[in-house]
């Protein structure tokens, strides 16, 4: 099968488009046909660590070096091993291949029907595979930041990277549970950021937040850019201030009820670029810019 091959760490151009052996899924995996997978700022990441170094961390922290790459993913249930109970050939799935020594850049790839560190369920049939592979990861990075600062109704959030995958859905699902929004991206992206329900929407370029003396109920920053120490005066009391920088968890039920948000069209999918599989280094150079807008994705089976 055609998979991306990363076969050692560096910039874009290490990886390589190699016909590698179909895997077989084991007692307790599936096989799913990949139809679309996408490029995060997480497979970026991993891409230009150091393995070595990353192999250690990873045996202390349960993760594999991955030669794939590739973490989310929605594709179709190829084959099931003896021990699966809720996948069968033929089911449309979601997911995650966090943890995993493989990942979805690819054209098949087996996963645990109980993923210990990512999600699986099964994909709505309303949904097509690339509005399904599009909201994952950074959706459910926003999630567990606006339950982790327990956002209420009335809240004034703020959202700086708000342009971004973890932003994008920051904005939509604060807005979902009737927050009001204030976002900062760069002038370009403010279109955009205010179509997703953000009330306002400051250019970070040309003014600070910081200045106008506002105070938040929450303040999450998806792109790691802000400390603590420097927002303090702009929180209410009792204010909460997050960051992608500290550590999430991927929870199956949560990525259940992004779906059904999806579903109801009250969180859309953001995608400014798809590449196709051959494409994967341009991929990761427009990840690499650090300007990408929502999220990128690599169709992999073409849909109707
Ligand atoms: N994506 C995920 O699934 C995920 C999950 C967990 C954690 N994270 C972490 O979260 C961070 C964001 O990831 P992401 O994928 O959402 O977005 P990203 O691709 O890392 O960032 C893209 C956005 O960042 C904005 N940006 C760049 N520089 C900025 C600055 N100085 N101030 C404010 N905004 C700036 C850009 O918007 P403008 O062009 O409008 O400035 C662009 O839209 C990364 O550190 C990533 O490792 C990501």
């Amino acid at each position: 099968m055609k998979a991306v091959f990363a076969p050692k760490a560096g910039p874009p151009e290490i990886l390589e488009i190699r016909d590698i052996p179909k895997p077989e899924p084991r007692k307790s995996e599936i096989l799913v046909r990949v139809h679309c997978a996408t490029v995060t700022s997480g497979d970026a990441n991993l891409r230009r660590f150091n393995r070595v170094f990353l192999g250690a961390v990873g045996l202390i922290a349960g993760f594999k070096v991955m030669k794939v790459p590739g973490v989310e993913y929605s594709g179709v249930v190829e084959a099931a091993g003896a021990g699966v109970s809720a996948f069968k050939p033929g089911d449309q799935v979601r997911g995650t291949t966090t943890g995993l020594a493989m990942g979805a850049n690819a054209e098949y790839v087996c996963v645990p029907e109980h993923p210990k560190m990512g999600v699986l369920i099964h994909k709505a049939p309303e949904l097509s595979h690339k509005e399904a592979a599009a909201v994952c990861v950074g959706a459910m990075t926003a999630l567990f930041f606006l339950r982790k600062a327990g956002v209420r109704e009335g809240d004034s959030v703020l959202v700086y990277g708000a342009s971004g995958s973890v932003g994008s859905a920051a904005v939509q699902l604060a807005r979902h549970f009737g927050a009001r929004v204030t976002a900062l991206c760069s002038g370009a992206n403010a279109p955009l950021v205010s179509d997703l329900g953000a009330e306002r929407v400051i250019d970070y370029r040309t003014s600070d937040f910081r200045d106008e003396g506002n105070r938040y109920d929450i303040i999450i920053d998806a792109v790691g850019k802000l400390k603590k120490s420097g927002v303090k005066d702009s929180l209410t009391d009792g204010g909460r201030f997050l960051t992608v920088k500290s550590m999430t968890k991927e929870i199956n039920e949560e990525m259940e009820f992004l779906q059904d948000l999806q579903v109801s069209e009250e969180l859309k999918p953001v995608i400014t670029e798809e590449f196709s599989l051959d494409r994967i280094t341009e991929a990761h150079r427009l990840v690499d810019s650090g300007r990408k807008r929502g999220n990128v994705v690599i169709p992999i089976v073409t849909e109707p």
